[in-house]
């Protein structure tokens, strides 16, 4: 059994790889060796993350599908198996952010965040399951530091990372007789487009949306996608339903 973070041989599929951490992840997991399905709603920038991929010389499978649709999901899993005849590594990252007063909160938005940050991880993992049962696999959800802070104006987005966490504890005990491994990443803030979703909060209270971010700054994107790649490669073998805490002190501050 590898005890160094090696990925190489293995097949993994990356949601969100348009995307800052999606970006970052499929590219740490190319450079350690392994072969990425990318999948985004964006095609364009899906393809920047592929071309990327490609040029470290590993095998780059372009998804532009939409999470939204559980269809979609399942889609996504079986084009991966049938290009690759497997699928070791289910890294679910894509995620949205929106946020406001509850009061106001647009039903449209509380659906988007439901379907893209919890639904989505829980029917691509259905899929990848049956892949995964005899030879083993991983799966990693990221979630974020909303999943433990009650951040006021972020009712939805809290409530998908609380449930998402739940979701990868309840079945890493589910699937514990098997050789899948189920595990979570909760990144702090990093620099990227979903960040600046939250600019809608500055015009409400500050004394509910609270103390954002700490001293430190911001997490290194590179950094978070370590932790994914660590979780989807075999090396994380002993670890099983945790969640890796990636966000430069933000909790405990
Ligand atoms: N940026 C932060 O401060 C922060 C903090 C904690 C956790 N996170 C989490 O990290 C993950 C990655 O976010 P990011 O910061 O890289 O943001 P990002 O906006 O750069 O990337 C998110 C990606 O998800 C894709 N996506 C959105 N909806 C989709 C859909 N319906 N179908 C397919 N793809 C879709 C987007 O096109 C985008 O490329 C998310 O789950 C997010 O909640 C981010």
């Amino acid at each position: 059994m590898p005890t160094m973070q090696d990925m190489t041989g293995q097949v993994a599929l990356v949601t969100g790889a348009g995307g800052g951490l999606g970006g970052a992840t499929a590219i740490r997991i190319a450079e350690l060796g392994g072969d990425v399905a990318v999948l985004d709603v964006s095609a364009e920038a899906l393809a920047a993350t592929a071309e990327k991929v490609r040029a470290m010389g590993h095998k780059a499978l372009e998804l532009p599908l939409n999470l939204t649709d559980r269809t979609q999901c399942a889609q996504a899993i079986e084009r991966t198996v049938a290009e690759f005849g497997k699928i070791d590594a289910l890294c679910n990252v894509a995620g949205v952010l929106r946020c406001g007063a509850s009061e106001d909160f647009a039903e449209a938005d509380w659906d988007l965040v439901m379907k893209v940050n919890l639904e989505a991880p829980f029917f691509l993992s259905r899929a990848a399951i049956p892949h995964m049962k005899e030879k083993g696999g991983a799966i990693v959800n990221v979630c974020s530091t909303a999943a433990f802070k009650a951040q006021g104006y972020f009712s939805a987005y809290c409530a998908s990372k609380a449930g998402l966490l739940h979701l990868t504890k309840t079945m890493a005990v589910e699937y514990i007789k098997t050789p899948i491994r189920i595990n979570a990443v909760a990144p702090g803030g990093m620099d990227t487009v979903l960040a600046g979703e939250a600019s809608p909060i500055f015009g409400l209270d500050p004394d509910i949306y609270g103390r954002l971010g700490n001293p430190r700054g911001m997490c290194v994107i590179e950094d978070v996608a370590d932790m994914v790649a660590y979780l989807a490669s075999p090396a994380s073998r002993s670890i099983q339903g945790a969640c890796m805490v990636v966000d430069t002190g933000e909790i405990v501050y």
